[in-house]
């Protein structure tokens, strides 16, 4: 064994060099300061910053997470789509509320993002399929997602049926969505802004929403 060298992993350890976040520097909502940040992120080219583990309650109550894509987001909430028959769709249907959190390590800054979810329009999840390359919604159809199945040769001939059933033409819509897939959109209610600080006295603040629809601001110990 040559891991001599290598630091235990209780010894892995980074200290941050942000400057400390003042609550001068906030937005006054969270959607703009998640804008702010996300754009940051974007500049500093991090791979697929609108990756974000989506955790769910479980049926047996013990939370289920994964990593899901953003793909909207306006003043209602985070939108992200996914197979209604999965795990996360059936759990989300039991309890519709969710945690989301975006980890942009390099930069030593993590959102989480807390609220009731709710499936969105027909339309908005017809006019993002319709938007994805022919192999991915060839996929959606192919994959019954969070199901057991006998081995990878299934799956591509199960695909393989599916481009039979849909071949490519140049009509938008040669694949129709299936009606089990569509997005979910998580309504927040809290959003919060951690960033790693130096000597690990990192910045927490929190957005909470009120009965009226505002946004309350609050710094948390860290
Ligand atoms: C970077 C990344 C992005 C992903 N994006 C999605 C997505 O947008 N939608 C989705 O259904 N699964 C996505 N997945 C797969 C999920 O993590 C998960 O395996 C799948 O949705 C099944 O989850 P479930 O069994 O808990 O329902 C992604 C995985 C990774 C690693």
């Amino acid at each position: 064994m040559s891991d001599k060298a290598e630091p235990s992993i209780a010894g892995m350890r980074e200290d941050y060099q942000n400057e400390p976040l003042r609550r001068k520097d906030l937005a006054e909502t969270p959607f703009e300061q998640f804008h702010s940040w996300f754009s940051k992120a974007r500049e500093a080219g991090i791979r697929e910053p609108n990756a974000m583990t989506l955790s769910t309650i479980g049926l047996d109550q013990i939370p289920t997470s994964r990593t899901v894509l953003l793909k909207d987001l306006d003043q209602r909430g985070f939108t992200f789509f996914t197979n209604y028959q999965s795990r996360k769709g059936l759990e989300i249907e039991a309890h519709p509320g969710a945690s989301l959190l975006f980890l942009w390590k390099e930069q030593a800054r993590q959102i989480i993002v807390r609220g009731r979810v709710e499936k969105v329009s027909l339309d908005e999840s017809e006019a993002y399929f319709q938007s994805r390359p022919y192999d991915s919604r060839i996929g959606a159809w192919a994959s019954e997602q969070s199901t057991m199945i006998p081995n990878r040769e299934w799956l591509v001939e199960r695909n393989q049926m599916f481009c039979e059933r849909y071949p490519e033409t140049d009509q938008p819509d040669c694949v129709p969505i299936p009606e089990f897939w569509g997005g979910y959109r998580v309504l927040p209610s809290s959003m919060e802004f951690w960033q790693g600080g130096h000597g690990r006295l990192h910045d927490r603040f929190v957005y909470t929403k009120t009965d009226q629809g505002n946004w309350t601001i609050e710094r948390l110990s860290p």
